[in-house]
């Protein structure tokens, strides 16, 4: 539950994408935050109040002039209750009223008269999204701060196709989630490597390992929400990348070690997460190599370059962060390996059961020793890594 105690305000104008509204208000249910909703008229045209009155199990504010909320002034009260008023979807009007102060109807007064952060979700036809009056609206919103969420592109209930699409609710949900994580490496640029690399031998077959890449996108969503702009060099991994961040799919360890060369000017951190094959092929054949019934053919095999050594000893290094995966006497593994690499900090887990899967433990080893982190979710421990990553930034000789 990543938004307990958090109370949101939902706010949902008019437009198609309100019937998701209902999704979003489960789904942040679902993650421990209590909704209270405000609709617009219009949202009211598309889904009734009683949807989000039985969802949120709140009443559902729908009129201005309500004199029965208690103590009166409830669009005033609406937001003064919350941490944070989230627009699901924000219609383009909405976002002209909200951009130029205007106050003339419950939400757009809700919205002018709140004191807590802004989230928007657009939600419009894509030329209303891409006309220069929304342009200007969107470009004054973020100026004053204002969270803006998507679009999404793709098909429209219109029938066109273009930019305007509100977010899913469940990707609202996750920058919802981003809003409430300290801004611990904002500014920041992180380089990183996720997820196994495949060596072939011929064009059907291959050398891998069984990396599923989880821990990658949970360290590269951590960085995110701290602020970070997160680029992933990734591996082959059948999981979605998390929100806003730039992925560079690889398949072999010299692809990705190319990709990391390329990007790696201006970084200020280098996190080696990937698991990459220590070895390839010599030559892989560009025929599928054939059963012959003779002595089975042998495959030689020469060595990976070790990419996060590489970085490590560039002339003007990011901080370099390391994992390592053992099957026993880790803490020594990992110490060798930060001191052969010349790196800082290198994050150790033992190789049991949970691999692969949704938890994990971790061991951090850097300067000042050892540091195990509780058995805990992925994302919760990506965190953990995150703030010590941005300490050592901070101070790299810092002590814990
Ligand atoms: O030496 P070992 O493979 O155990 O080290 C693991 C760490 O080194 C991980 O951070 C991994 O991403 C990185 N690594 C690398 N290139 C290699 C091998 C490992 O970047 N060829």
């Amino acid at each position: 539950m990543e938004l307990e105690g958090k109370r949101v305000a939902l706010g949902v104008t008019g437009g198609i994408a309100a019937y998701k509204a209902a999704e979003l208000t489960r789904l942040l249910l679902g993650q421990g935050a209590a909704v209270r909703v405000a609709m617009s008229e219009a949202a009211t045209h598309f889904v009734t109040p009683t949807t989000f009155q039985a969802l949120s199990g709140n009443p559902v504010l729908t009129d201005p002039w309500d004199a029965s909320a208690a103590g009166g002034m409830a669009h005033i009260r609406f937001s003064r209750e919350a941490d944070v008023l989230l627009i699901a979807p924000a219609s383009a009007n909405f976002l002209a009223k909200a951009a130029n102060g205007i106050a003339d109807d419950l939400m757009s007064t809700l919205t002018l008269a709140r004191d807590c952060p802004l989230l928007v979700a657009p939600a419009m036809n894509h030329r209303m999204w891409n006309s220069p009056a929304t342009r200007r609206n969107v470009a004054t919103l973020t100026g004053d701060a204002v969270g803006v969420l998507g679009p999404a592109s793709g098909g429209q209930a219109c029938g066109e196709t273009g930019e305007g699409r509100m977010l899913e609710p469940a990707q609202i949900v996750e920058e919802l989630i981003a809003h409430f994580q300290p801004r611990r490496l904002a500014g920041k640029r992180v380089l990183m490597t996720a997820g196994p690399t495949f060596e072939a031998i011929d064009p059907v077959r291959g050398l891998t390992n069984l990396s599923s890449g989880r821990m990658g996108l949970a360290v590269a969503r951590a960085a995110r929400e701290a602020g970070a702009e997160v680029t992933l060099v990734c591996g082959p991994v059948s999981l979605p990348s998390p929100r806003g961040i730039a992925r560079i799919d690889v398949t072999s360890a010299l692809e990705m070690r190319a990709a990391v060369m390329r990007h790696v000017a201006g970084q200020d951190v280098f996190i080696g997460v990937a698991a990459v094959a220590d070895y390839r092929p010599r030559i892989a054949s560009d025929q599928k190599i054939k059963k012959t019934g003779h002595p089975p053919p042998v495959i030689e095999l020469v060595e990976n370059p070790d990419i996060l050594a590489e970085v490590a000893a560039l002339p003007d290094p990011p901080l370099c962060v390391g994992f390592a995966a053992e099957t026993r006497n880790l803490a020594e593994y990992a110490e060798k390996k930060r001191r052969a690499k010349k790196i800082p900090l290198i994050a150790g887990n033992l190789i049991g059961d949970g691999f692969g899967g949704e938890t994990n433990t971790l061991t951090l080893f850097d300067d000042d020793g050892r540091h195990a982190l509780e058995p805990a979710p992925k994302l919760a421990l990506a965190r953990q890594l995150v703030a010590r990553i941005a300490a050592l930034l901070e101070n790299p000789h810092a002590a814990r």
